[in-house]
């Protein structure tokens, strides 16, 4: 059975929109975990557009689950990330000016740096994941640095529409079974929503969906407990 991390970033989106004590991610992440998550998931961004320091602080001495530190590889990120001990860490590719994480962290190109702070974050007992396309050279890779899992990205997947989506789907298949089979761990998750994740759950090994930006919108309509409840069953 998959597990489900939910992704509260967009609660402190909408608390820095006007730099109110509210919606509290604590509070947050409580009522998630009520609801069946697995884990809470934050990704402290370089402009902290959303999640702040305190927020990690606060929540790793709250929650009950797992905390999941979405993280670029900025110096004062790591730097942070070392501080905090999170139970999962996971690497992300970053720039300054896109809506959200785009694409998969280009593990080649910071193969040097990974080979640094993957050990070092370990050292703490923090899980390692890197954030990469389901490509399989990419994937071998990242068994090679040490990782102790990856993320998918489902961002092409969740973006594709009829066959084109279908064939994503395939790939990604693919791309968990070979990452499977090498000893990794596989996540996936960007861009899921209550229609597209049907599909994708269906892929048994896939040991874990985190997912936000749905479920925080719909929480709207349906109240965050409900809206975690659904996806949780969706999920497993
Ligand atoms: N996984 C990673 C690594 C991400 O960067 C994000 C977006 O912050 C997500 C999952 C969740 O994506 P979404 O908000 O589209 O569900």
């Amino acid at each position: 059975m998959a597990l489900l991390g939910v992704n509260i970033d967009h609660v402190a989106t909408l608390r820095q929109n006007r730099f109110t004590p509210y919606p509290d991610p604590v509070k947050a992440a409580q009522i998630c975990e009520k609801a069946g998550a697995d884990g809470i998931t934050v990704h402290l961004r370089e402009d902290r557009r959303h999640i702040q320091e305190s927020d990690c602080l606060k929540l790793k001495k709250t929650i009950k689950t797992k905390l999941n530190l979405e993280m670029s590889l900025a110096d004062d990120i790591v730097a942070f990330a070392l501080k905090l001990k999170p139970n999962d860490a996971c690497i992300v590719p970053e720039k300054r000016r896109e809506l959200t994480t785009e694409g998969g962290l280009d593990v080649f190109k910071y193969r040097e740096k990974l080979s640094r702070i993957i050990p070092a974050l370990q050292k703490n007992k923090t899980r390692v994941s890197l954030f990469i396309e389901p490509d399989i050279k990419t994937i071998e890779l990242s068994k090679k640095l040490g990782a102790d899992c990856v993320e998918l990205h489902t961002g092409k997947y969740a973006n594709l529409k009829g066959i084109k989506q279908k064939r994503e789907l395939e790939r990604i298949k693919k791309a968990v079974q070979f990452g499977n089979k090498i000893g990794l761990i596989v996540n996936a998750g960007h861009g899921l929503n209550y229609d597209n994740i049907k599909a994708i759950a269906k892929i048994k090994q896939i040991h874990e969906f985190n997912i936000g930006h749905s479920i925080i919108s719909y929480s709207i309509f349906w109240g965050l407990f409900e809206a975690v409840r659904k996806m949780k069953n969706l999920v497993s």
